[in-house]
This record gives structure tokens, C-alpha cells and sequence, in this order.
């Protein structure tokens, strides 16, 4: 029997170590790419620039070519340009530009035509037959879940989901339903059109560089892992704060709140990287298995009254700006319950990490833009001799974003007379070190291009992720409505109370 690789930190893409720093991962079949909903936000904002970045890069595979279905395709062209210029990483460059707008080909329909869909199939044929492709198509569906069943059945029924000759592979976008049994049903209608192998869920957090960075900090240096378990770790912080609103999201963010929107995938991602074991393998399917076992064996800690909270932003300021309430808020009702703020505890049922509580926040509109993930170690067991070292706690800090680096905050001794103890920090910033990453999208579509999965995940993460958070929503559903916090600040105080009541704090924002 063939060894998995168990050499040290084989990755998918290259070795730990020696590879971590840049790899092209170029895409070397050629590809034809449908985007649903190409003139959508995510397509304009996201997709569109991150596929013009990897253009500039010459990342993109030879015969590349983009197809846009939408129903309006109106000076499509002009809108993505504009967008380009306005999001993508790297420097407009008209000649890039044109060259892939060469590549571009539309096809105009609603997600029920099944006319539509023939035009497309016969478009992506002749595209094939033009260029002497072999059939290898990539279908990204950047529209909201409720068309995704639509828009496979109508794949299935012209046959674009089934690969005679060439590979199929469909691209889906969080959420992944709205609790456990609306992601059932999505993944059931997607199953039932393409094998889970084809099935690529974005969960663009794991594209970031600095979330990838968890993993090689772990695993690559030999002195975190005899520390981290629950003899040294006294307790993990992640937040995730932001300092915009939902303004002009409302068809999309009201009823859906911080729970659903990033907890249940993104950060609970960040607990299943923080606290998985070393897989057997840098791969899907080694990554994958540790990632479900984390994710299974998580659990809300409580009482729910005590250790969740959840908060709807006030008025106040954003980025020095008056801004109204989310009750005011073009699009939501006035009585809105949506939590634009949420906190909860959770811990992890397992002999590693038993009695180590995850604390985990995130909102919106408040005092600033940052994303991390603190992990804090028990202090000395025996007091220390030295003048205030008991106040000294060692953290490690992943700080994802802005300013993504490392941080270790120890105690030193402040230069003068006696023996006094301060805090600082030894710290490392990832632009100071490496060339500046590729967006998180960038990443992703390339690994989609390449068939690589190893960043994407499977369908049980998602589903153990609702059975973690369905039970604070049942909760939630059955309570008064958030607490009204300030816009600006730091959240709602209920916040502030479930950490007092494990006697911890938490981090400043
Ligand atoms: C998205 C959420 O998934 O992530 C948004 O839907 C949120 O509400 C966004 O603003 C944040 O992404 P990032 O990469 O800016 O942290």
C-alpha cells in the first residue's frame, strides 16, 4: 500500500517550508467559465477583479473564456471595466484588459430558461470546437441560494452537468442555507446534479493567506504544538469586528444577522483550524477529516443567557460619519430583530482542548476593522518571584486583518532599578516579509481552475457547523430582541458580561 504523504507538511500545492512563499500554481488545462449572476455585487465587487488580477498575473489557463449569464446584459462590458479599475489588486492595464474581454461571452436568460440554457450549452460547444478545448467547464453560481435548485435542474436538463469527455465542477456561494435542515435541502438539490468531488463551497476566509498562515504556524515549527492543549491554553478569542453597516444590504442581511452571515461559517472555520489535529496529509481529504472531527466535537457552552449575546447597531458614527440605526435603515423594518452584533462561547469535547472556552464576536459598525485570533496561555503555576509578572499574560495573536502578521505578547523587564514587568509584544507583519498575497478570490478561483479543494468546504463542515449554531438561534428566537449598542464603539455590554463571568476580558478593538 502506497504511504499517504507523511513527509513533512506536503502540501497540495508544494512543501511547507520551502514552498510556502510564492507558488505560481499555474493552471495548465484550459477552461471555459460560466458565472451566474455576472453583473451582481460579488461578480463586480469580487469575482470579476480577482479573474482580471490572475490575468495580470498570467495565472489564467491557456483558452481561457468567460461566459456571463444574466438577464440584463446591458453594457456588461463597461460594468465590469469600471469595476475592475475600481477593485482589483493590481494596476489597470488596458492592454490586460483587452485581452480578456476578448475572452468574455454572454448569454442573456432567466435562471428558469430552458432556451437560455441550450444557447449557452451551444455557446460553450462552439467555444470548445474554436479553440480545440476539450469540454472542461466551470459553472460559478454568484445568485442567491434560493435559484441555485433552478439553476441545476436546468443544467441537468441540457446536459451541461454531465462530462462525457472534459471535467464538470460547480462553484456555490455561503450561506449554505439558513440552518441545518435549509442546507440539507441545498445540498441535497446540488447532489443530486453533480458528485460531491465537483462541489466547490467558497468560504472566501480560507482563501486569505494569513487563515492558510494558521495551519504552517502550527504545524511547520516544532515549539506551539506540545503547548496547545488545554494544560496551556487558558482560553481563544476571535473577533471579527468591522466598522461598516449593512447599508444597502438589506435584501440580503435582514433575517439572515452576524450569526449566519459569518459565524456559522467563517469563524467556526477558524475554530476548526485553530483546534484541528495535524492531518495525515496536506490534501483535501486529510484536512477535511480533521476539520469535521473539530467541528463535530464542538458544542455552545452555557447557559445561552449567560454566555451568548447579540446587539442591533444604534446611530452614531461610521468612520467619522453620522450614520442612522439599523432600524432606519433603507430596507429594514423599523421592529427588525436582526442582529447585527452576535457573541457566543463554545468549547470542544475533546481531551486536547476539554475546559478551554472559544469566545467568538463579531459585528458590525463598530469601533474599528479588525480580525483576529487570540490565544491566550495560562500563566506560571506557581507565583512568580518577580515584581508583577502575574499580571503578564502570553498571547499569541494571528492578526488576519488589516495589517496581517503575528504577535507574541510576553513580559519584560522595563529598563531601570528593581524588577518590574511589562507587557510587549514581539511581532511580525506578512507585508514586511513577503510580496503582497493575492486576494482571497484570487486563490480560490484559481484552486476551482486547477481542482484543488483542499481550501473549500465539504458539506458535512457546513452541516456540523448549523447543528453548533441552530440552538443559539432556536434561543435567540425565543428572547426579547438584541441590545441597542452604540455605532462606533465596542458592541453591546451583554458582550462584556459573558467574559466577566469566566473572569477574562475581552481584547480591546
Ligand atoms: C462576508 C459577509 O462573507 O464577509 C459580510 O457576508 C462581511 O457581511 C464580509 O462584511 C467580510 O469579509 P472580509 O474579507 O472583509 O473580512
Amino acid at each position: 500500500m502506497r504511504k499517504r504523504g507523511r513527509d513533512p507538511l506536503v502540501v497540495s500545492s508544494g512543501v511547507v517550508g520551502e514552498a510556502l512563499i510564492g507558488n505560481p500554481d499555474q493552471v495548465t488545462e484550459p477552461v471555459s467559465m460560466v458565472i451566474f449572476g455576472i453583473t451582481g455585487d460579488l461578480a463586480r465587487k469580487k469575482l470579476i477583479p480577482a479573474i482580471y488580477d490572475l490575468a495580470h498575473g498570467g495565472q489564467l489557463p491557456p483558452n481561457f473564456d468567460l461566459v456571463g449569464f444574466d438577464r440584463d446584459c446591458t453594457d456588461v462590458e463597461t460594468r465590469l471595466r469600471s469595476a475592475v479599475i475600481a477593485h482589483s489588486r493590481t494596476p489597470f492595464d488596458p492592454a490586460v484588459w483587452a485581452e480578456l474581454a476578448e475572452r468574455f461571452h454572454l448569454v442573456q436568460g432567466s435562471f428558469d430558461d430552458t432556451a437560455a440554457f441550450a444557447r449557452l450549452s451551444a455557446r460553450l460547444s462552439e467555444l470548445d470546437v474554436r479553440r480545440g478545448k476539450p469540454g472542461n467547464y466551470v459553472f460559478y453560481l454568484s445568485i442567491p441560494p434560493s435559484a441555485f435548485a433552478t439553476v441545476c435542474d436546468q443544467l441537468a436538463i441540457t446536459g451541461l452537468n454531465r462530462n462525457a469527455y472534459g471535467w464538470r465542477r460547480i462553484v456555490v456561494e455561503k450561506p449554505f442555507g439558513h440552518d441545518l435542515a435549509s442546507s440539507q435541502i441545498l445540498g441535497a438539490a446540488l447532489e443530486r446534479v453533480f458528485p460531491p468531488s465537483s462541489i466547490y463551497r467558497i468560504d472566501h476566509y480560507l482563501g486569505k493567506e494569513t487563515v492558510q498562515n494558521i495551519l504552517a504556524l502550527r504545524f511547520a515549527n516544532g515549539m506551539f504544538e506540545p503547548l496547545w492543549n488545554n494544560r496551556h491554553i487558558d482560553h481563544v478569542q476571535i473577533t471579527m469586528a468591522e466598522s461598516v453597516g449593512v447599508t444597502g444590504r438589506a435584501g440580503y442581511y435582514d433575517g439572515v444577522g452576524a450569526a449566519r452571515d459569518v459565524i456559522q461559517n467563517h469563524l467556526l472555520q477558524l475554530v476548526a483550524l485553530i483546534a484541528m489535529e495535524e492531518p495525515v496529509a496536506f490534501d483535501a481529504d486529510g484536512i477535511a477529516a480533521e476539520k469535521i472531527k473539530v467541528l463535530s466535537a464542538t458544542e455552545l457552552l452555557g447557559p445561552l443567557s449567560e454566555t451568548s449575546a447579540r446587539g442591533q447597531y444604534g446611530a452614531g458614527m461610521e468612520n467619522g460619519v453620522p450614520m442612522p440605526a439599523l432600524a432606519d435603515e433603507a430596507g429594514f423594518p423599523a421592529e427588525s430583530a436582526t442582529e447585527t452584533f452576535a457573541a457566543l462561547t463554545v468549547g470542544i469535547a475533546t481531551r486536547r482542548w476539554a475546559g478551554v472556552p472559544f469566545f467568538i464576536r463579531s459585528g458590525k459598525r463598530l469601533a474599528r476593522r479588525t480580525t483576529e485570533i487570540a490565544v491566550t496561555f495560562t500563566p506560571p503555576a506557581h507565583g512568580s518571584p518577580v515584581a508583577g509578572a502575574a499580571a503578564v499574560s502570553n498571547v499569541l495573536v494571528f492578526r488576519l486583518q488589516p495589517d496581517d502578521g503575528i504577535e507574541l505578547h510576553i513580559g519584560a523587564k522595563r529598563p531601570g532599578g528593581g524588577m518590574h514587568i511589562q507587557p510587549v509584544s514581539l511581532g511580525m507583519n506578512f507585508q514586511s516579509v513577503f510580496d503582497p498575497a493575492p486576494e482571497a478570490y484570487e486563490r480560490l478561483i484559481c484552486d476551482v481552475l486547477r481542482g484543488d479543494a483542499t481550501l473549500f468546504p465539504r458539506s458535512e463542515e457546513v452541516e456540523w457547523s448549523w447543528r453548533v449554531i441552530d440552538p443559539l438561534l432556536e434561543h435567540w428566537a425565543r428572547c426579547n430582541g438584541p441590545d441597542v449598542y452604540p455605532s462606533g464603539k465596542s458592541g453591546p455590554e451583554s458582550a462584556n458580561q459573558i467574559l466577566s463571568r469566566f473572569g477574562r476580558a475581552w481584547r480591546a478593538l
